[in-house]
């Protein structure tokens, strides 16, 4: 099914598609997109990004595009473009006052309607930004997308890894490539014998940490941060990782 989405549908001259993903909310996901898109931006990719938190959706501020709107032309939607990366984020349709309500099936054939009707046109790599867990649109992109790699974030707290655990199983089982994990806020935590026998447990690549970064959570535009060394070195490895691993796999 998967394959057959992609063939005919606006994502059919998309390279790549990779997922972001954890078991717990809060954790790093969205920022972890943003990241990545910027990283793989650098390195001259062509990027898209796609917000599927339907219930909390925040890529556009992320990016520094909170006030886009896309184009909707013959009933096709052509995603938002910001400093050379596509993206479409449900809250390009909707304000921040207005509560989301939907239920699971309602978002599953929203997912589809995206997924048909967006032309994405070329690119390199389209990153999906998932809402926390393992809920109905999780599930939803797993039947209907084939992933090309699936990145897993997490903290090390012993909560978030249990969680984590749940997606990863998950994942096995619907075989889908697992690119690796990333140890987000790493310096808040210092649970290291834990995190190694997590890793060791569950065989999974360890990608990068990354540490609690106080310029993150005031500014919340990571384009404004790019130049901040810290914050380069952390977008250069990513991006290097990534690549690595999906060049290796495919
Ligand atoms: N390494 C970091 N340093 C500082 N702040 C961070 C870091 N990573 C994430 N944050 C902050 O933590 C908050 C949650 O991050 P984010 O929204 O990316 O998580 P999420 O997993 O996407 O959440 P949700 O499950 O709600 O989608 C944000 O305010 C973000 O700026
Ligand atoms: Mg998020």
């Amino acid at each position: 099914m998967g394959n057959l989405l992609k063939k005919h549908s606006g994502l059919r001259d998309v390279r790549f598609i990779l997922a972001v993903g954890s078991g717990k909310g809060g954790v790093g996901k969205s920022t972890l997109c943003a990241m990545l898109s910027i990283a793989l931006r650098e390195a001259g990719y062509l990027v898209g990004i796609l917000d599927l938190d339907f219930y909390g959706p925040n890529i556009g501020i992320l990016l520094g595009a909170e006030k886009e709107k896309p184009l909707i032309e013959f009933g096709k939607i052509k995603p938002v473009i910001v400093k050379g990366i596509k993206i479409l984020s449900l809250a390009f349709f909707t304000s921040e006052r207005e509560g989301i309500f939907m239920r699971g099936p309602m978002a599953q054939s929203l997912i589809k309607e995206l997924m048909e009707k967006t032309e994405w046109g070329p690119l390199d790599f389209l990153i999906l930004d998932l809402p926390p867990g393992t809920g109905d649109i999780f599930l939803t992109v797993l039947d209907w997308i084939s992933l090309d790699g699936f990145i897993l974030i997490t903290t090390a707290h012993k909560l978030s890894l249990s969680d984590a655990k749940r997606t990863l199983n998950l994942l096995r089982e619907s075989n889908v490539p697992i690119l690796g994990i990333v140890k987000n806020m790493s310096n808040l935590w210092e649970g290291e014998k834990e995190w190694e026998s997590f890793l060791k447990e569950e065989k999974i690549p360890f990608l990068l940490s990354i540490p609690f970064i106080k310029n993150l959570s005031e500014k919340e535009n990571l384009e404004a941060l790019t130049q901040i060394p810290e914050i380069k070195e952390i977008f250069k490895t990513l991006g290097s990782k990534i690549l690595e691993k999906i060049f290796r796999i495919h």
